[in-house]
Order: C-alpha cells, then structure tokens, then sequence
C-alpha cells in the first residue's frame, strides 16, 4: 500500500514562458486547448515554508488527447516553490498532482511527515479547493508532490479562465504528427543519485513492491549503438523499472560511467529530477525517419538513443526541452518482425521487491 492514489491527477510544469510552451504542447502532442488563469487572482491564504505569501503568475490547464492533464506554471514574482524551483532549475517538471479528498489530507500529510518529507506550501484556490505541496525532492528525487483537495462534491477542477485554442498556431508536414502516443504516459524517468534509496522511496509513497533492475551498458545483449548527442558513446547506467501493468510507471535511473543525457544534461546541470516521460510509441523504423526530419525541423533533435535485444527495440530521448518545458520525451518501438525467441538479451542485474521470499 502507498500513500497516495493511484492515479494520477496531473502533471505540474514550472516553465518560463506559458505561451511558448503551450505552443510546442500544441505542436508536438496535439494538445490545442488551454485554460489559462491568474494564480494571483485565483490564489488565498498562501504559505510557504511558514511564511505567508502571495502565489502568483499565469497557469495553463490542458488534458492530452490520450488523458493525462499538464499544468503549465509560470511563476510571477514573489517567493513560492515555482519560483524557488525556476531559481534552482530554470524550468522541468515541478510536481505530481494526486488529487485527495478533504478526510485524508491530514493523514496523508502525516504520512509523508514519517518519511521525513513535509509542506513546502499551501494554498487555497477560490471556489475550488486547496493545493498542499510536499517536499519530496530528497526523498523520491527533485520533484515534489502536489496534494490537490477538493472543498466540495466535485472533483477538483480549476475554473474556468481565458480559453485558449491553438490549433491553427503551427503547420506539421502532411501525414505526419501530432507525437503518436498510443497508451498515455508509460514512465516518469527519474535520474537520481542512489538509484537504491529512491526505488525504497517510490515504493513507500506509490506502493510499487516489484522492480526490475537492469544495468544498461555498451555491449551486445544490453545496449547495442548507443549514442549520445549524435556520437557513438560508451557508457552504462542503472534503471530500476516498476511494473508495466500500474497506472502509474517510473523508471528511477542511476547513471554510472561515461557520458549520457542523464548525467551531462541534466544530473551534472539541474540535479535529481523527472528528466523524461516515456510517451511516444514508434511502429515502424521508416515512420521515425519521417517524424525524426519532422521533428529536427520543429527544433527538436536525438540526444540520446540505443538499440536493445540485438536491434528488435530501438529508443530515441528526443530533447524537448525547450519545446516542452525541461522534459524529454522518449520514444521506443519494438520491430514487429523480429523473432525474440532467437532474442540474446541480458537478464535483469537484479530485482527489488517487498513481496516475501518464495518458501
Ligand atoms: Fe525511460
């Protein structure tokens, strides 16, 4: 059992620039329609870290096509934990949003507190509800968690402020896009330092008992052509997967030796953090081609990418970054025509579970 639901409510982005980055949310993932409202308008009663305050600047509500809500924070002045995260990280995924009813707020707080995590801030959003957010940066690993309580019977929904559509703010080559995205977000990638400590972590908060533990490195069975920013490379990292059957997927990754999007472009730069959502499902090889020129063209390029199970699964990290608001995206397809059975592909280094030892 965890702490929290098990599903997700939404994904908070603190980002620099909310009309920008709709744009390429639009672009990208065909997510047009936005809601955007004041924070200073909505917000009362703020708190962070003790201190009163006043939350404030533009929020950008938008549910994807295939569900899953995104919002876009771009914080005004004045201290909160948006602005404290754009001080250390610039821009990136800020928090999880789980919504919990009003009964079981105080004891999921509690339960967070004996983990040794607490409230960063607390707001309440007119009309609607509050918004508590935990600290969880040390514990799960640069990001906190967003506890979204409802005042009433209604599910918590912000309310309702510029409507905003961009469907006609780009142009995509003909056949192609948006990003096919054929099952929601399979994975938050997590880079950490202690891939150890951070998958115990996860499986206290998400009550995930199961993980698999591989250690990817350069060499035939495991990652087969990696490459990183354009480059042969090789390197070697651990990633710890939890189930591919939860509603809600992490990939908590440790990386080790040589050069990675990981380490160089993220640990090295912003610290621990969610630095990719494992979104985008590729069916066939000439098909990413054509989304690869697509893509280069739309300022997104291959920061890192591999083969595995001798060239049967390919992954590309494409770097939308600047497109998406500090996230990488990452693609994987699997070709359809390859025999696994004849498949030489590494066993797991090992797997972290809770489950008890078979007698
Ligand atoms: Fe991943």
């Amino acid at each position: 059992m965890g702490i929290l639901p098990p599903t997700l409510h939404h994904v908070g982005l603190v980002i620099r620039d909310l009309d920008a980055i709709s744009a390429g949310y639009a672009e990208l993932l065909g997510l047009d329609t936005w809601n955007v409202t004041d924070l200073g308008e909505l917000t009362t009663g703020a708190r962070v870290r003790g201190a009163h305050t006043q939350v404030t600047g533009r929020l950008g509500v938008g549910v994807a096509p295939w569900g899953d809500s995104f919002w876009l924070i771009e914080p005004g002045k004045g201290r909160s934990t948006y602005k404290d995260f754009q001080a250390t990280n610039g821009h990136g995924i800020h928090h999880l949003g789980f919504a919990v009813e009003a009964a079981e707020l105080q004891p999921t707080v509690d339960a967070f507190d004996r983990l040794g995590a607490s409230v960063a801030q607390s707001y309440e959003v007119t009309g609607v509800g509050s918004v508590t957010e935990i600290d969880t940066r040390a514990l799960l690993g640069g990001y906190y968690i967003q506890l979204v309580t409802p005042s009433g019977p209604d599910a918590f929904v912000v309310p309702e402020g510029r409507a905003v559509d961009l469907s006609r703010s780009y142009a995509r080559p003909d056949g192609l896009g948006p990003l096919p995205v054929p099952r929601g977000i399979q994975h938050f990638g997590v880079v950490v330092r202690d891939m150890v400590e951070r998958v115990d972590a996860h499986g206290n908060v998400f009550g995930i008992s199961d993980w698999v533990v591989q250690n990817w490195r350069t060499e035939p069975g495991s990652l087969e052509s990696p490459t990183f920013e354009g480059r042969p490379v090789d390197h070697e990292y651990f990633a710890a997967a939890s189930p591919l059957d939860g509603p809600l997927g992490f990939e908590v990754v440790q990386p080790t030796l040589g050069p990675s999007d990981y380490k160089e472009n993220f640990l090295n730069l912003v610290g621990q953090g969610i630095h990719h959502m494992n979104l985008v499902g590729l069916d066939d090889h000439a098909h990413w081609l054509r989304l690869r020129d697509w893509l280069q063209s739309a300022g997104v390029s291959v920061c890192m990418s591999g083969d595995l199970m001798g060239g049967a699964a390919e992954f590309y990290y494409i770097d939308t970054r600047k497109r998406l608001g500090g996230v990488v995206v990452e693609c994987f397809g699997m070709d359809p025509n390859a025999d696994l059975t004849q498949m030489k592909q590494r066993g797991p280094y090992y797997r972290i579970s809770k489950e008890p030892a078979p007698a």
